[in-house]
């Protein structure tokens, strides 16, 4: 590993920290907001519940947990963001939908977190970036009540295909997954989690969801674009591609989206797991 790597490893976040990036994040929870409200339908989150949501960003799933445990309920978010996390606190109180709060702290080397147990721990698409998911999933179990839900809800990246080909789509997929894999990560992540349940000692989970979603190119494309423009300083840092490369991408998927032509786009699958800790 070169030096640059090892920097970019240690400190920092492939997606980074900026006002696009939360525009980003906040956009894309509208997209996945159904799939999340469904596995909550399916857990059954009631009104009351305290939930915690790890790696919450933003605050679009805190959001919707707090839609679902109400003004009873407390929803606290976990993140090492604190511009962001504090934000969506403060944005979020202000709807008086539930009472909301946010811990700052990194998951990878935290154990404790204080407070009463949960009756819901939750992670969307944020164990995807942890070098250890197995000792995250251990502390998620432990910092969850007797009888509450460990849940996670995360991508499964390998489903991707686009119909017919388009090159400039090809080096933009390339790009963004060549950057991710350089940070470590796994694109099949999410298919894993099953196995990764049992070696945290939480055991096979209760139920699974699979959402894999099927579009025309725009939605696609727009999703893509937005990500990769988030990850493109560091896949240019990294010398995965370079800024006139990725001028030309853009520009091709622009005249692309106007030429008229029909794409059948298959997007990251989003799988949800979950478990019911025993009573005892
Ligand atoms: C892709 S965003 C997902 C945000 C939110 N869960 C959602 O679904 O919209 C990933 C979030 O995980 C956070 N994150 C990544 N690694 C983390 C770590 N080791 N400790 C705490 N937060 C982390 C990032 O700061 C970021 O806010």
């Amino acid at each position: 590993m070169g030096q640059q790597q090892a920097r970019l490893w240690r400190d920092d976040y492939v997606l980074g920290y900026t006002a696009a990036e939360y525009e980003r994040l906040r956009r894309q929870g509208q997209t996945f907001g159904p799939v999340t409200r469904r596995l909550f339908q399916a857990i059954g989150l009631k009104p009351g519940w305290t939930c915690l949501d790890l790696g919450c960003g933003p605050g679009e799933t805190m959001r919707l947990m707090g839609e679902f445990v109400g003004p009873s309920g407390e929803v606290t978010g976990l993140d090492r963001d604190a511009t962001a996390g504090r934000e969506a606190v403060g944005r979020l109180q202000a709807t008086g939908t539930s009472q909301y709060r946010f811990i700052e702290a990194n998951i990878e080397g935290t154990d404790a977190i204080g407070g009463e147990l949960f009756d819901l721990t939750f992670a969307r698409l944020a164990l995807l970036f942890s070098r250890d998911p197995v000792a995250v999933l251990r502390k998620m179990y432990s910092w969850t009540k007797p009888g509450g839900y460990v849940a996670v809800q995360d991508l499964h990246v390998s489903t991707i295909n686009l119909y017919p080909k388009l090159e400039a789509c090809s080096e933009l997929l390339r790009v963004i997954r060549e950057t991710c894999e350089r940070f470590g990560q796994d694109m099949e992540f999410a298919f894993k989690l099953p196995v990764y349940f049992v070696e945290a000692g939480i055991g096979a989970p209760d139920g699974t969801d699979v959402n894999l979603p099927m579009t025309s190119f725009e939605p696609f494309i727009a999703h893509h674009q937005a990500l990769c423009r988030s990850l493109l300083p560091k896949a240019i840092a990294l010398g995965i591609t370079t800024e006139a490369r990725m001028h030309s991408v853009f520009r091709d998927i622009e005249q692309a989206a106007v030429d008229g032509q029909q794409y059948s786009a298959l997007w990251p699958a989003m799988i949800g797991v979950w478990k019911r800790k025993p009573m005892r």
